[in-house]
């Protein structure tokens, strides 16, 4: 074929599909409703065609770094051989059965691997399918745990100021400080809230926070009436609400006072699960074992929607009986499914085989200097890092709707970077696998990004 025949045949390629992106966009437009998302007024989303290591590319070929993980949930990185292969591996031998009454080894591997991993007697795995039902299923446990006990007016949860733990009714109930859910309150179940100790670097007052919190928690337990089921947190980090962090000896001390008069605690590890925290789990770094924990985004690094609720065994013992009574009522269409399964095995395997803990530590480091820059600036404050997460809050900024921060994250799509602020919280999270110079591209981005807004206050 001579030049002018090849161009040509790009060329009708490339308008073939141009063709097809505006034909998919349009049928977004007219059939698909986003979460999270204002129809009303928000920008048409970007159409992705593929995605590689750190990377998200979209139908025009242009790269944007996936700098939150896509939505946290993607740790070894977009489209890994290793977990392409346990995927493909798995459906040649089959993709689903049923879990009641069937089991598969996906599912018990996985199983004993998590409960291998996990401190103390966390050994009994409940499946489901993403990080809301996994609290869901907790609440349910906890509830009934107290109800097969006889002691079934244990009833109320109670969670943290600013804590979020998902979009299903109950989780809604113990995400009520997160403010999120407001509209909502009149179908929620009883929770208190107390008030969460969040600390950042150069912060002095955060023992005294703490002990707040702390007396909060003992004022609320010691009223006599024994009317609590469980406590729940985001340990080290609560995310959503503003990737507010925590002191190990906070979370160890709130674990011990309310273990030793005998509250079941839940630690929502949906999103601080697999490293993101510097740790395996972020519970590690205070030493301690919760009842319940849930895990799920990147469980399955990302790949499919999969989550589990892990309880220490005394919590299942509570359940097994002469009749279904005292069983638990509770499973969904999908529990278990064997492609998840199979590659979430893949990828506990690879925190190994890529020392995955020294890749987020060698994040943290970059992180670090980043952080210091950031710290000399004068429309930053509360800068903060855990783990493999950088974060800090826009100057004088409030309001989940911050338009600083929502200008911000338009130009930041604009410069290949998927950055999206939580409120006035800027923050980076990227993938396990991202590289250096991926990294020092990011940071300049933050950094150009920050100057613009600084040019073009909305
Ligand atoms: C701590 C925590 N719990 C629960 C959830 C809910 O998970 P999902 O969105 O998979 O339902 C989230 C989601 O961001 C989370 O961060």
């Amino acid at each position: 074929m001579n030049d002018a025949a090849d161009r040509e045949e790009r060329e009708s390629d490339d308008a073939a599909q141009q063709a097809l992106a505006r034909d998919i966009l349009a049928r977004d437009r007219r059939h698909v409703w986003h979460p999270f998302t204002q129809h009303g007024t928000e920008a048409e989303p970007r159409l992705i065609a593929g995605a590689r290591g750190a990377s998200l590319y979209d139908a025009e070929g242009r790269e944007i770094l996936d700098l939150i993980s896509s939505w946290w949930t993607c740790t070894h990185g977009h489209s890994h051989p290793a977990l392409n292969q346990a995927l493909a591996g798995q459906v040649a031998r089959f993709e689903h059965v049923m879990f009641a009454g069937f089991t598969h080894q996906p599912a018990v591997d996985l199983a004993s691997a998590l409960s291998q991993l996990l401190p103390g007697d966390l050994a009994r795995v409940f499946f489901s399918d993403d990080g809301s039902t996994s609290v869901e299923v907790a609440l349910k446990i906890a509830y009934q745990y107290w109800a097969n006990r006889g002691e079934g007016r244990r009833r109320v949860f109670i969670s943290f100021d600013g804590g979020y733990h998902g979009d299903t009714l109950g989780a809604m109930s113990l995400g009520r400080g997160s403010g999120f859910f407001n509209l909502f309150r009149n179908m929620m179940c009883q929770v208190a809230v107390l008030p969460f100790p969040y600390t950042f670097e150069g912060d002095d007052a955060a023992e005294d926070r703490e002990k707040g919190a702390l007396t909060a928690l003992e004022d609320r337990l010691s009223n006599g009436t024994h009317d609590v089921a469980a406590l729940i947190v985001e340990p080290m980090l609560q995310g959503a609400g503003g990737m507010r962090m925590c002191r190990a000896e906070f979370l160890k001390r709130l674990v011990e006072i309310a273990q030793s008069i005998g509250v079941l605690v839940i630690f929502d590890e949906v999103a601080t699960g697999f490293g993101r925290t510097g740790t395996l789990f972020a519970m590690q770094q205070a030493g301690v074992v919760p009842d319940l924990v849930c895990l799920s985004k990147g469980l399955t690094s990302g790949y499919m929607p999969m989550a589990v609720t892990v309880v220490r065994d005394k919590v299942f013992e509570a359940f097994l009986g002469d009749d279904f009574d005292r069983a638990l009522p509770h499973g969904h269409s999908f529990t278990a499914n064997p492609l998840a399964c199979a590659v979430a095995l893949r990828s506990l395997m690879l925190f190994a085989e890529e020392d995955t803990l020294g890749r987020i530590a060698r994040i943290g480091a970059r992180h670090r200097a980043m952080l210091s820059e950031l710290s000399r600036r004068e429309d930053v404050v509360r800068p903060r890092l855990l783990g493999s997460i950088l974060a800090f809050d826009l100057k004088g900024e409030a309001g989940y709707q911050s338009a600083q921060s929502q200008a911000l994250k338009v130009w930041f799509l604009a410069h290949g970077l998927n950055i999206r602020p939580l409120g006035s919280t800027i923050y980076l999270m990227p993938p396990y696998c991202i590289t250096d110079e991926e990294l020092a591209r990011a940071y300049a981005g933050l950094i150009e990004g920050l100057d613009w807004l600084a040019a073009n206050r909305p």
